[in-house]
């Protein structure tokens, strides 16, 4: 494997973990080196896109383990969508022994340190059982597949230009803050019309208003003041980022930093220094731009690339996730 040369797309690797939910109970689970699935023509997530789905990834530290980083984060996210989509709830405890199985499993496809690369973990839940009314199915799939990748933005760290889009991503009381696959079936359109239009991404504003600053397709948004305070988006529509959440942590406790959760008003973006993108694929990705129908909002602490505060974050973050500084407890996860 190139390791160093691996993009963000999938290569199947040898074992995936599959549950399958029958008469009201999981099964005990398995993992299988079958990479391809069978289900109804009338499976609920054919019909009716009953489905979520969760990121993460595990690690070759300094010293040689492999690790994964707080994976209970995401076990008790994914327990939030599932309850959302009325899909049976998978137990947590079981979510996290899942991966570690999946990774375990798939050990040689762990990037080494250093290399720039990860295993990244997909978990992800739906219904697999017929239904032709709008209704739950009865039978679901639990299913963790591995893929190693690289860096999720092509070109690897750099500057990206963000359009501010005119579609919206999730409603007020809608599914925006779950990790649901209709989230991104219906975000494709309007990715696939920023990239044409040359943006890297979109920034959503709330669809109420289209006046205050909700996330990417993708990410969270991460903001720095001039005067080095970490400033990120509060609303209920968007995903709540684990990466934010812990650089949030990071920002206060390792770099003396203030942080604020609130909301931002689209009118005051110009007023930051640094832009960042958060999540599990972005880690932290600098943005250079923002493109407001026409009138262009320059970062100009992220417009080449890392900004003093947003690199530290990024140092900070992806120090604790190889080993390289001290995690708070319980962030990693030994496999
Ligand atoms: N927002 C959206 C829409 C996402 O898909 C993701 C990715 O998971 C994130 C934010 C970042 O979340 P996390 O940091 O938990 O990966
Ligand atoms: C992740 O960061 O894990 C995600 O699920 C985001 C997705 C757009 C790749």
């Amino acid at each position: 494997m190139d390791w160093a040369n691996l993009d963000f797309s999938y290569r199947k690797t040898d074992k995936s973990y599959v549950s399958n939910y029958a008469d009201g109970a999981w099964d005990e689970g398995q993992l299988t080196g079958e990479g391809t699935i069978t289900i109804s023509e009338c499976a609920g997530v054919l019909q009716y896109s009953q489905s979520c789905f969760e990121g993460l990834k595990a690690y070759t530290t300094e010293d040689g383990h492999i690790v994964a980083f707080r994976p209970d984060m995401n076990a008790a996210r994914m327990e939030n969508s599932a309850k959302r989509l009325e899909i049976p709830v998978f137990p947590k405890e079981r979510f996290v022994d899942a991966v570690t199985q999946t990774i375990r499993a798939n050990a040689a496809y762990v990037p080494p340190y250093g290399s720039g690369a990860t295993l990244y973990l997909r978990p992800f839940m739906f219904g697999s059982g017929p239904v032709i009314g709008v209704a739950p199915a009865k039978e679901y799939q639990f299913r963790i597949l591995a893929t190693p990748v690289g860096p999720y933005f092509k070109g690897g760290v750099r500057s990206l230009t963000l359009c501010v889009s005119d579609f919206d991503r999730a409603a007020p009381n809608g599914t925006g803050n779950i990790k649901a696959g209709l989230n991104y079936a219906m975000s494709l359109h309007a990715i696939v019309t920023a990239h044409k239009n040359g943006y890297d991404e979109n920034m959503y504003l709330d669809a109420a208003t289209h006046t205050t600053v909700e996330e990417t397709g993708g990410a969270n948004f991460v903001f720095v003041t001039r005067d080095n305070k970490v400033v990120t988006p509060k609303s209920s529509s968007i995903l709540p980022s684990i990466t934010r959440i812990s650089l949030l942590h990071i920002a206060k406790e390792y770099l003396g930093l203030e942080v604020e959760e609130r909301e931002i008003a689209l009118g005051e973006v110009k007023d930051f220094v640094e832009c960042g993108l958060c999540g599990t694929a972005a880690v932290i990705s600098p943005v250079g731009k923002i493109v407001d129908h026409g009138k262009e909002i320059v970062m100009s602490g992220t417009a080449q690339g890392m900004g003093p505060v947003t690199k530290k974050l990024y140092d900070t973050l992806t120090g604790i996730q190889m080993g390289r500084i001290e995690a708070p407890k319980g962030w990693i996860h030994i496999i």
